[in-house]
């Protein structure tokens, strides 16, 4: 039997580049398809496009055919028709990576199955996502494209640090905060359960799926089992960079929204929510697909991706000066309250 032939379109990013490496080591053969802007892994042809100029694309990919294409980067409707015009008739199976945001917000039960239904008034990111997933829909009735959705909720890797309220990509910032000894904002109480998975575990499952002739017109979520509070997640960051006390700062995420209303809806839309999977499908489909990372390890491993080397230490500076101006307007109002209160 040849090697599966696969097409990662992106192939070097976060959750893409444990994919790739995972892929390779089964065996396959690996094409990825990217701007060529970051150190990939040696091993995988490479063809350097920008997914999004058709001709580009186009002429990248040439008149080649594969068992299975993923999709690590459409974000919006436009995109996905683009990909569908692009690879008609060329491939077994596209998979399109959306996101666990689209699930219902807030919840009606605790407990995502890939049944939840698919509604996210507070973040646009979501509903382009959910669009997507519907044009693919369609696309399967009426032209039997070969469709398969994956979810990912939060999955980090050796590059970024999976927080909340935190800067996006330069996710360094809330560690300088915690070794700066500077409090960092933990949305609520902090008590509310979150799923964190590495790339490595999702890489297990996702690979799974390649050229599953039963996961076509299927959706899955593909995340860890580890559940924990926004709590214990902010504490195993702060242990992993070697700060001895976290400084933390609860604050409600309805203040947080009507000071910072351009940083909220991926709050208000994913992280203020809980977010605990029932993983049996992709078990089902993929029998031996078991996440290993616990997230205290893992994120030790990220830390020490970014002591390495200093210049991966960025902070965000903008935001940081944010975080300090909502905490000091958090802490005038808690003190304001204590005084009419009489404490
Ligand atoms: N990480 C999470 O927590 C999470 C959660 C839910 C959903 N997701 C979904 O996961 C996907 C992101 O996957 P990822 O983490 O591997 O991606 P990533 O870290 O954002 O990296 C993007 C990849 O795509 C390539 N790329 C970007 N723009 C391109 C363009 N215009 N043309 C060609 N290649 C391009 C990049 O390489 P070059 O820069 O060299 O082109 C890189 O390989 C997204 O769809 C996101 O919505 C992620």
């Amino acid at each position: 039997m040849p090697p599966m032939k696969v097409l990662f379109i992106g192939g070097t990013g976060i959750i893409s580049t444990a994919c790739t490496h995972l892929a390779l080591t089964r065996g396959f053969h690996v094409t990825v398809l990217n701007r060529g802007q970051r150190d990939g892994l040696r091993g995988p042809e490479q063809l350097v496009a920008d997914i999004n100029d058709p001709r580009a694309a186009a002429a990248a990919l040439g008149d080649q055919r594969w068992d299975a294409v993923v999709d690590f980067i459409s974000f919006t409707p436009a995109e996905i028709e683009q990909r569908i015009a692009l690879l008609r008739g060329r491939t077994g199976q596209f998979i399109f990576i959306s996101s666990a945001s689209v699930y219902q917000k807030p919840l009606a039960h605790y407990l995502v199955t890939e049944s939840t239904p698919l509604v996210n008034p507070y973040w646009s990111y979501s509903r382009n996502k959910i669009a997507c997933e519907e044009r693919l829909q369609r696309a399967l009735q009426e032209e039997a494209f070969p469709m398969t959705i994956v979810r990912p909720s939060f999955t980090y890797g050796d590059t970024i640090v999976p927080l909340t309220l935190n800067s996006w990509p330069n996710t360094y910032t809330a560690v300088a905060r915690m070794r700066q000894g500077k409090p960092v904002i933990i949305p609520g109480d902090g008590l509310t359960l979150w799923t964190m998975t590495h790339n490595s575990d999702f890489a297990k499952g996702l690979v799974g799926l390649l050229g599953h002739q039963g996961a076509i017109g299927q959706a899955f979520h593909i995340t860890s089992d580890e559940v924990l509070t926004w709590n214990q997640i902010y504490e195993a960051v702060a242990e992993a960079a070697g700060v001895a006390k976290l400084n933390a700062v609860h604050i409600a995420s309805d203040f947080i929204r009507a000071c910072l209303p351009a940083m909220t809806e991926g709050l208000l839309g994913d992280k203020a929510n809980c977010a605990v999977f029932d993983n049996s499908k992709i078990k089902r489909f993929v029998p031996e697909f078991v996440a290993t990372t616990r997230f205290r390890d893992g994120i030790k491993r990220t830390l020490a991706w970014f002591d390495a080397e200093p210049e991966r230490q960025v902070t965000d500076h903008a935001a940081d000066a944010s975080y300090d101006r909502l905490i000091a307007a958090y802490e005038r109002g808690l003190e304001a309250a204590r005084k009419d209160f009489g404490q």
